[in-house]
């Protein structure tokens, strides 16, 4: 740990790289905030703070997404990177340094590193067998591959789980497997790959993850790891990749995983050779400088036991601390690109302020993993009660009587210098708590004094002084208590809400607000005079930054034909007689039940004009059995009946739409009749 002294503190902080090949979502924002709400927090407490990110550029996603839009990789991950960078500033993210995975001093670490492992020993090379597209001619992640749940012979299901019985199994039992991406079969086919020898290093993990790096849950997850065996980590790809080729092995490239955390030294050695930062300094054997890595709990492995193990391996230092938090939830539901239940940066900022979120974010984290819950209602009471209602209340009713009645000239001399006192003696507490990311307990703390300031002002009631003969040093000495709480609060405020605490700075004409330079009052001051510093949330926004949300998902071909496609290729051509095999039938719902210990199934007993068929639907996200009941469907009748997990279902529901939620079933009043054909 640091030995630096404690007031003198050296920091860098890292958050986890996004892939260059999608937009960022509110669920990438809870990183993003949550780092960038303790990045500013030291540098407010007067600490060397320096914090860098990059695209994550590298992978088969974004080779195969640029191909389908018939440009090069680079042409796209610049694209999307000034997208990122966009976003990122919009929401006052505020990095040292941005950078990319795909650059040279990504390279030479990545090569250095690799090269240092390797002349150590700990590199292993091995002969595997995987799926491969014979008329692709390429290797194929899991996800690539599609076919039928081995388990419950679900369709369309990907290459290592499926999503209607939760089974987990390897692409090889798939049944019927097809390439996503060129619809071929695929066979398997050997090749030599290179692997990071983890176990190598496991009595130092061990004691790395046992000494303090990590938070506690986190730990006694690694915990089961350890007791499962650490595994070789797999290295290599095989061309056709976009990535680096490894250093004397031609037409093999470092793993997307392999270069992605290397990530953050290049983006810091960037801002060292542009800003004169010492990197060794923050990166050499033994350094006293701090490190930490902000990450969601989905990429724990990595972070706390490959990255170390490589770093250690390769000669450099290990991270201070790893810190993991939770997934968002929105509206309680899981967000998923295929359910539609996502919202992107650009159109939360298409509609909203960036510090509604920020600040909503920090009222509800902690230094937990826990998910955290995106409540569109709450957010909006949130955030009008706790930020407009306590806070900026305070400045709105203390500001008119100074610019008016005093020319904007605060009282000579602090009317409740024990007030004061309570305030800015609450610093060291909320101080601790941005420390140890309790960010909700923060901003509670925050807010129970931003009460206690309403109450003082309500008890003196300015507003009838001010109608009083002689009372006007009361209203001038009430009204510059209160802006001073404000001015505090808004120092306490500020690692969350950094634009309103500059608009602060210039209302109140002062220099940047500190930590430290509370301590004394504004007295004799000029203020000038007061704008409103932010308004309520608009439901009206709130309701179209979700219809928009919803319209980003429509499969609409000329709008977003190569991203959608990309993401969920089109299952192989079928003959206009394949077709005619399929018999579509108009079906009501006559029951439909819950199935016991099913997460996405619904039960559904279906009568198609005279028979009667049972049907186990995945649909459970998008509807509420009771719902469904009487309400007209279309399904396959004459497929094979299936023995699933639950039972046997005898047929198929069609349901339209980008899935979960969003499935839209027939119209009740459409006049169709069970047992109608449909095509
Ligand atoms: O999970 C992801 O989105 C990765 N792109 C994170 C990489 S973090 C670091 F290792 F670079
Ligand atoms: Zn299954």
């Amino acid at each position: 740990m640091a030995s630096r002294p404690p007031s003198h503190r050296k920091i860098l902080v890292t958050s986890a790289l996004p892939y260059a090949n999608g937009p960022i979502h509110l669920g990438h924002l809870v990183e993003y905030i949550q780092t960038d709400i303790w990045v500013r927090f030291q540098k407010l407490r007067g600490h060397e703070c320096h914090y860098v990110c990059a695209d994550d550029a590298h992978g088969t996603p974004i080779m195969l997404r640029a191909q389908s839009e018939g440009i090069t990789p680079e042409k796209l991950i610049a694209r999307i990177g000034e997208d990122h960078r966009a976003d990122f500033a919009e929401f006052l993210i505020g990095f040292d340094n941005y950078h990319s995975t795909h650059s040279d001093e990504n390279r030479e670490l990545a090569s250095l590193i690799y090269t240092r492992l390797h002349d150590a020993g700990h590199i292993a090379t091995r002969t595997i067998t995987q799926a491969y597209d014979p008329v692709k001619e390429m290797f194929l992640p899991d996800r690539f591959i599609k076919g039928e749940c081995p388990r419950c012979g679900a369709a369309d299901q990907y290459g290592d789980s499926c999503e209607v019985c939760g089974a987990t199994y390897s692409p090889i039992e798939l049944k019927n497997a097809v390439s996503a991406i060129s619809g071929a079969k695929p066979i398997e086919k050997e090749s030599l790959h290179y692997f990071f020898k983890l176990a190598q290093f496991e009595q130092l993990l061990r004691n790395w993850t046992g000494a303090g790096h990590l938070q506690a849950e986190v730990a006694n997850k690694l915990g089961e790891w350890f007791t499962d065996g650490l595994k070789e980590g797999d290295i290599s790809r095989d061309a056709p990749y976009f990535g680096f080729e490894i250093p004397n092995a031609p037409g093999k490239y470092f793993y997307v995983w392999l270069d992605a955390p290397i990530g953050y030294m290049a983006s810091f050695r960037n801002l060292c050779d542009r800003s004169g930062l010492d990197f060794d300094e923050y990166w050499k054997k033994g350094a006293d400088t701090e490190l930490y890595h902000f990450i969601g709990k989905d990429i724990i492995y990595f972070h706390a036991l490959f990255w170390p193990a490589m770093l250690h391996g390769a000669n450099f230092r290990m991270p201070t601390a790893i810190n993991a938090h939770g997934f968002l939830t929105v509206n309680g539901q899981k967000m998923s690109k295929s359910r539609g239940t996502f919202i992107k940066a650009r159109t939360y900022l298409d509609q909203l302020n960036p510090e509604y979120l920020r600040y909503y974010f920090a009222a509800k984290l902690s230094a937990g993993i826990d998910d955290l819950d995106l409540n569109l209602d709450d957010f909006q009471s949130r955030v009008n009660a706790d930020l407009v209602g306590k806070v900026v209340n305070i400045a709105s009713r203390c500001a008119g009587f100074i610019s008016k009645r005093f020319h904007g000239v605060l009282a000579k001399t602090c009317a409740e210098p024990d007030l004061y006192d309570t305030f800015v003696r609450s610093g060291e507490e909320i101080a601790g708590l941005y420390e140890k990311r309790e960010f909700g307990q923060a901003m509670r703390e925050i807010m129970a004094l931003a009460d206690k300031a309403n109450q003082y002002i309500d008890e003196k009631k300015p507003w009838a002084l001010a109608k009083q003969e002689g009372m006007d040093q009361a209203v001038q000495d009430t009204c510059s208590v209160g802006l001073n709480l404000f001015r505090v609060l808004m120092t306490y405020l500020k690692p969350v809400l950094p634009r309103m605490a500059e608009q602060t700075e210039r209302f109140l004409g002062i220099e940047p607000m500190t930590w430290v330079n509370l301590a004394e009052p504004l007295t004799d001051h000029t203020i000038r005079t007061y704008e409103p510093l932010m308004m309520r949330v608009d439901p009206s926004a709130v309701t179209a930054m979700q219809d928009a949300s919803k319209e980003n998902l429509e499969p609409t071909v000329t709008a977003t034909a190569p991203s959608v496609l990309a993401d969920n290729p089109l299952a192989p051509e079928i003959s206009i007689d394949d077709f005619g095999k399929i018999d579509l039938r108009i079906a009501r719902i006559v029951k439909a039940e819950h199935v016991d210990g099913a997460d996405k199934l619904l039960h559904l007993t279906l009568d198609i004009g005279g028979e009667t068929r049972s049907v186990f639907a995945g649909i459970k996200s998008a509807y509420k059995p009771e719902d469904l009941q009487d309400r007209l469907t279309v399904m396959v009748a004459n497929l094979a009946p299936r023995k699933m997990k639950f039972g046997m279902s005898e047929g198929m529901v069609l349901a339209a739409g980008p899935g979960g939620k969003e499935l839209f079933i027939l119209n009740p009043d459409s006049g169709a009749q069970p047992g109608m054909r449909v095509k």
